[in-house]
């Protein structure tokens, strides 16, 4: 039995993935990307090979992917984070024709064929609105934990309107929005509907099609789910494992990379 592996560096978190050849998750590990991307590639993959109870030498092939891909210095090669986005949505849910991933830095709309090829692709261009960074910037004007934002956000009852597209002033006008004694959940409602709408933007220029499948660690926010299906009006693919499918996408690229290396067995006599 061997394995493969895939890492994905994210300017904020390093997912790694490690799947048997049935195409099982066996290891999975999640870290802070922090300051050494090098070393946190290498711990979020030692910690996954543990998860699983995985030696390395086990592993036969390991591709690097996210805007950190070249700093994993153990992989075999790298493959673009859309590319792995869409692989690992694929094959999660094989009805996939559009995935929106929402990380810490960037959002990455991507249409898709049947086979989970990319047909399409637009990302936020310089600026983090629309982004974790921007709920991350809301969650600290706040003091709310950020795995607790959604769920504050779903308490709201009369959602405001956030009218500021600029990470920079999201906290600013969060903070002018307590001072006129705005509920907290109701201004996290219009954070997240800010961002969700635009999301959407970005979806609509690559087109959506059914099924949309959400990746990224922003996945992980009920709230931002909630928004999305609200503002799109359908249901959205999640998954558990939603945060890791660019690394399961790398992962799956490193076995096909095995498969394909092997000579193909001889034709038996009858
Ligand atoms: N438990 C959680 N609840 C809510 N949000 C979360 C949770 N975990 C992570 N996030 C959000 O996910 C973001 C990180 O997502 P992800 O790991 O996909 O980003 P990344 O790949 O590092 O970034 P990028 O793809 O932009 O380079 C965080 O900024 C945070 O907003
Ligand atoms: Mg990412």
């Amino acid at each position: 039995m061997s394995f493969s592996a895939g890492v994905d560096v994210g300017s904020t978190q390093t997912k790694a993935i490690v799947i048997n050849e049935a195409r099982e998750i066996v290891g999975r590990a999640l870290i802070d990307t922090g300051a050494n991307v090098i070393q946190a590639a290498e711990n979020a993959y030692t910690q996954a090979l543990e998860d699983g109870g995985i030696r390395e030498e086990e592993v036969e092939y390991v591709i690097g992917t996210g805007y950190g891909r070249y700093k994993v210095t153990f992989g075999n090669t790298q493959v673009t984070e859309i590319s792995c986005h869409a692989r690992g949505a694929a094959h999660m849910f094989p009805a996939t024709r559009t995935v929106l991933d929402m990380g810490g830095q960037d959002t990455k709309a991507i249409r898709v064929g049947p086979n989970g090829e990319i047909i399409d692709f637009c990302m936020n261009d310089k600026c983090a609105a629309g982004t974790g960074r921007f709920l991350g910037a809301a969650a600290s004007a706040l003091a709310i934990p950020l795995p607790d934002l959604g769920s504050r956000a779903m308490q709201a009852e009369r959602p405001v309107r956030i009218s500021t597209t600029c990470t920079v002033f999201a906290e600013s006008e969060v903070l002018s929005w307590l001072g006129k004694g705005k509920k907290i959940e109701d201004i996290l409602m219009g954070v997240h509907q800010s961002i969700a709408k635009r999301s959407i933007g970005l979806l609509r220029r690559v087109g959506i099609e059914d099924q949309v499948t959400f990746t990224g660690g922003v996945a992980k926010n009920i709230g931002m789910i909630y928004a999305l299906q609200d503002n799109l009006g359908i249901q959205l693919n999640v998954s558990d494992d939603s945060h890791f499918m660019g690394a399961l996408g790398a992962a799956l690229f490193a076995m096909d990379a095995i498969v394909n290396s092997r000579a193909p067995l001889p034709a038996t006599e009858a």
